[in-house]
């Protein structure tokens, strides 16, 4: 039996989780930095790092104290190296090994996109090879996940995310950071209709582009007088209903964009048995249920974590550093000072 602390900081969560190899997740402890950021519309960096600073140690504490353990029994520690914005990155590191060094625990350093491949591994059984859709606020991306130990990328976006799709569209009518809650619960007032029918490109492609959606729902805006383009500002804050049809068409175009690449995912690995939704924007009841349904009509199964594994947690990453320091008869590689030279990336 192996337990693994896991720390997560590469953006604006603060988040560590103590992983247990047979029981599972003892604990997730998560501080989100939400509030701090919402006035200025997307995460600022420097206001990022300081939150990190000030809550590490607590959130670190009452992850241990949640599983009912102590540093003395973990036995090794997971943390997120890269990809992220560094000033965030360096606070969890930096914790991580201070008190690896003080413990003399195995330090892993983890790559965050890997944390969410694995996350509905979580709470689900997911049979290999399977699908694996992740998308978030900094990352949209296809998978092929073929073990624990191997995985590939084979599609991503060129430009923006698909949850800063969601962000940047929400910005532009005023709405607040983050976009994605928001859009949904204006999309679900009207029915999730598609009224303005935006474009759906690359349709033969695993790769994605959102920052042309961004700019058609833009310009359909400037056309319809809502925003100038002048003064930068949105000119019918008070027409709730054309707020309505563009958070609902936008949502229904990124869940058919989601639709199109899994449907060209499936043309070329026809072995695939299953498909995994995560990240942030798997959050999303109408998009999960849509390629649920979708899933289903292809022969696959269909899995996505609980909200808490979807955003950014520090369980994924106690679990990838458990299949990583896992040795043979399961046993977690003792202590080496070689661990310490980790570096963000
Ligand atoms: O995974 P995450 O917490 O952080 C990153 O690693 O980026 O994802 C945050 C993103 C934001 O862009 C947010 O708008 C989006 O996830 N999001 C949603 C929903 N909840 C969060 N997008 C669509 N629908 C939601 N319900
Ligand atoms: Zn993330």
């Amino acid at each position: 039996m192996s337990k693994i602390l896991g720390i997560e900081s590469s953006c604006d969560e603060t988040a560590a989780a103590v992983y247990d190899s047979h029981i599972g997740i003892l604990s997730n402890v998560l501080f989100s930095q939400i509030e701090l950021h919402k006035c200025f519309g997307g995460v600022m960096p420097e206001i990022a790092s300081r939150s990190h600073l000030e809550k590490i140690r607590s959130i670190v504490a009452t992850a241990l104290s949640n599983a009912n353990t102590t540093l003395d029994e973990i036995d090794a520690i997971a943390v997120t190296h890269k990809p992220g914005l560094p000033g965030s990155l360096l606070v969890g590191l930096s914790f991580a090994k201070a008190i690896a060094w003080s413990k003399k625990k195995q330090l892993i350093g983890v790559n965050h996109l890997e944390g969410h491949v694995y996350s509905a591994c979580l709470e689900h059984q997911i049979p290999f090879p399977f699908i694996c859709l992740t998308a978030s606020g900094g990352h949209t991306a296809i998978y092929l996940v073929e073990s624990f130990d191997s995985y590939q990328l084979i599609g991503q976006t060129l430009d923006d995310a698909a949850g800063e799709a969601f962000d940047k569209i929400a910005k532009l009518m005023n709405f607040p950071y983050p976009g994605g809650p928001i859009i949904e619960r204006m999309a679900a007032e009207v029915n999730f209709q598609d009224f303005m029918h935006y474009p759906r490109s690359m349709a033969n492609s695993l790769d994605f582009s959102f920052s042309g959606l961004k700019t058609a729902v833009l310009y359909d805006l400037v056309k319809r007088d809502a925003y100038n383009l002048k003064t930068k500002t949105f000119t019918k804050d008070c027409d709730i209903i054309l707020k309505q049809q563009v958070s609902s068409s936008l949502l229904v175009c990124i869940s058919d964009i989601f639709k199109q690449k899994l449907a060209f995912a499936f043309k070329n690995y026809k072995n695939v048995k299953a498909v995994a939704f995560v990240g942030g924007v798997a959050c999303n009841k109408y998009i999960n249920k849509q390629l649920k349904e979708f899933c289903n009509q292809n022969d696959k199964l269909f899995f996505s974590p609980s909200p808490q594994y979807c955003t950014d947690n520090g369980a994924m990453i106690a679990f990838i550093g458990y299949h990583r320091a896992r040795k043979e008869n399961n046993h977690i590689a003792k202590f080496d000072e070689q661990s310490l030279s980790l570096d963000i990336d």
